[in-house]
């Protein structure tokens, strides 16, 4: 079994200051950089472009997992891809030909995630999983940190789990919104590997304490 990820979220740093946002990411021990691309459209918030992510890029050896909540991820991939990160992940519900993108993402040399809202069904992305690396479960409704975890979306956590079991399938499942010390037993018992965490890295005084608890969690639930 491989560990639990941990991947902490910008969203919730200061952005005068994010070179030191990742460098305390690194330093905490936690496996991923969370970036939250939001354009204004899809969702209600704006954060940052591609040249914030090149700009990231050199200050860390963490993977870069860029979170696209834009529509038409379609003409913003290369930019994002030009800037280096392992994943990037657009949402469903803003694109038609899915499985064309998936493959330009691979083709431009990053790995494909594909993320699911609160409301849309695993069913919406069946025939996809074979082409994916991630699927990112949003567990609040996006646009925001500090948000509640809405329960009922973690069946759709544990039913990506049984997929990728019938499947054969290799990607990974990540959590998203709501992850923290209330939480994680719940979304490691959901067959989750990646989680995402936003305010409840941010704001711990201990980053490093709380990146242990989140990934201690999983033994905890058996998985
Ligand atoms: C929400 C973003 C999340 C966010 C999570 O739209 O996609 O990545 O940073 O923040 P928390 O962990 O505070 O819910
Ligand atoms: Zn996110």
């Amino acid at each position: 079994m491989e560990d639990l990820l941990i991947a902490p979220s910008i969203l919730s740093a200061d952005f005068a200051d994010l070179g030191k946002a990742v460098a305390d990411i690194e330093a905490s021990g936690a496996d991923w950089v969370h970036l939250d691309v939001m354009d204004g459209r899809f969702v209600p918030n704006l954060t940052f472009g591609p040249k914030v992510v090149a700009d990231l890029r050199p200050r860390t050896r963490l993977p870069l997992d860029v979170h696209l909540m834009t529509v038409e991820p379609d003409s913003l991939v290369d930019s994002f891809a030009r800037a280096g990160p392992e994943y990037i992940t657009f949402h469903i519900e803003s694109v038609v030909h899915a499985h064309r993108l998936c493959e330009r993402i691979r083709s431009l040399g990053a790995r494909p995630g594909v993320s699911l809202v609160p409301s849309t069904p695993v069913s919406a992305i069946s025939e996809l999983l074979a082409f994916v690396d991630l699927v990112l479960v949003m567990t609040v409704n996006p646009g925001f940190g500090g948000q509640s975890l809405i329960p009922s979306c973690l069946r759709k956590v544990s039913d990506l789990a049984r997929l990728r079991e019938e499947g054969g399938f290799s990607y990974r499942i990540s959590i998203d919104g709501g992850v923290n010390a209330q939480t994680y037993a719940a979304c490691a018992a959901s067959g989750a590997d990646v989680f995402v965490m936003g305010s409840a890295f941010f704001s711990s005084p201990s980053p490093a304490g709380e990146v242990a608890r989140a990934r201690a969690s999983r033994k905890g639930a058996g998985v």
